[in-house]
């Protein structure tokens, strides 16, 4: 075997090894597994009125964007959904990027200028994490939601330009930041903030428009948000929301932005019609926000260790990696899916079985698949037998 390739082949034994495998495994379209691993939150995804408007834009403007936004794929469409998006976050104007992976790489270089300081909550999302290395900017990882250490970062800065990164709502433990703190520890500065509100978009604030709102901050000139609209809004696709110089810059210099095809006017279009049905999803919420506290009830009174989620990401500590694994396989077993997060992809070095919950899962099967994970919680203790791969890892 060529050398290369041993040595990758050697890196997947190490990892085997250290229980990381990670393998990825189909989903058929009929498949009857109770979902609580993906992040369908309200679940809009095969909303009806979503899917209607995407088969219509599908035969209206065919498969693809057939080019970038300043080329041929800046549709109506997505300039439509760039309005709504602004008006339900209350700000100047919103970009539409192809994921909100491309939109945080985008937000964070867009935002840095020369001797930039980037201060950046150590439990923040990859993107976050890879958009602080592409703008070259020092950067400095601050311990997770502590506004202190955000204020002694900046305090040591004095004059330099700044931004505190951070997520609203947590995607691993599910609990949010203390954004009106950060904010007004950055006014103090003159720092900007920056957050990523993927887990908080249609399931926190009023009328869903997530947690920047709910901090009361929508609309301020110092803040920009961003966040995807793969989970609650059930589509595909990214958003960098702010003042309109700043979504100028990144029209005019965002590499992500220039440099990648348009988003698919289908999706686009599917997505305008769940941006309508969030914003009018409080019935929704309410379902959620229920099933998110019989979860942290149920789990925690079986004794196990469960964070204090704030949206619908519910975290729950397993003793290791190859613990979570198993734990994970003996849910997928019995039908139901739960998300599977170890090192790397956990901020720290505990392993967890991630509960992202739905309110479009039946009731009745999703107070089955609380049960279903309590009992399949023998399996994880040390000592049992654990296999090697099968996981559902992600954001
Ligand atoms: C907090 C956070 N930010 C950004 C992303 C990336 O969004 P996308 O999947 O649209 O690239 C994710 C995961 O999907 C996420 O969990």
């Amino acid at each position: 075997m060529a050398d290369w390739l041993a040595a990758l082949d050697r890196g997947a034994e190490q990892r085997a090894a250290a229980g990381l495998t990670r393998t990825l495994r189909p989903r058929a379209a009929d498949d009857a597994v109770v979902d609580l691993a993906g992040n369908d939150y309200l679940g809009l995804a095969a909303h009806p009125e979503v899917t209607a408007a995407a088969a219509t834009a599908l035969s209206r403007y065919g498969l693809g964007a057939t080019g970038s936004r300043l080329v041929r794929g800046s549709t109506d469409l997505h300039h439509a959904l760039e309005d709504d998006l602004a008006d339900w976050l209350g700000v100047d104007r919103a970009l539409v990027f192809s994921s909100g992976y491309l939109a945080n790489l985008a937000a964070v270089r867009g935002l840095t200028q020369p001797r930039t300081l980037l201060v950046s909550d150590a439990h923040n999302h990859a993107s976050l994490i890879d958009g602080c290395r592409i703008s070259r900017a020092e950067t400095l990882v601050t311990p997770h939601a502590d506004v202190a250490a955000v204020a002694a970062a900046l305090a040591a800065a004095p004059g330099r330009p700044a931004v505190v990164v951070t997520e609203s709502v947590f995607s691993v433990d599910g609990d949010v930041a203390p954004l009106a703190e950060l904010h007004a520890v950055a006014r103090r500065h003159g720092a900007l903030l920056l957050v990523d509100d993927a887990h908080a978009l249609g399931v926190t604030g009023p009328a869903g428009a997530g947690g920047v709102a709910a901090a009361g901050l929508a609309g301020a000139p110092d803040v920009v948000v961003t966040a995807t609209l793969s989970k609650a809004l059930g589509g595909a696709g990214g958003v960098v929301a702010g003042p309109a110089e700043f979504i100028r810059h990144l029209v005019e210099t965002g590499r992500t932005f220039i440099f990648d095809t348009a988003p698919p006017p289908a999706v686009v279009a599917g997505v305008r019609a769940a941006v309508r049905l969030a914003r009018d999803g409080d019935a929704l919420r309410a379902e959620l926000a229920d099933r998110v506290a019989l979860a942290v009830r149920r789990l925690g009174a079986a004794g196990l260790s469960v964070s204090a989620p704030d949206a619908a990401v519910v975290s729950v500590t397993a003793p290791g990696p190859e613990a979570a694994t198993a734990w994970a396989a003996a849910c997928r077993d019995r039908g139901v899916a739960v998300g599977c997060f170890r090192p790397p992809s956990t901020p720290d070095s505990r392993s967890r079985l991630r509960l992202t919950i739905g309110a479009g899962v039946d009731r009745a099967d999703f107070e089955r698949a609380l049960d279903v994970v309590v009992e399949c919680a023998a399996v994880s203790a040390p000592g049992s037998r654990a296999p090697q791969s099968r996981t559902e890892e992600g954001s």
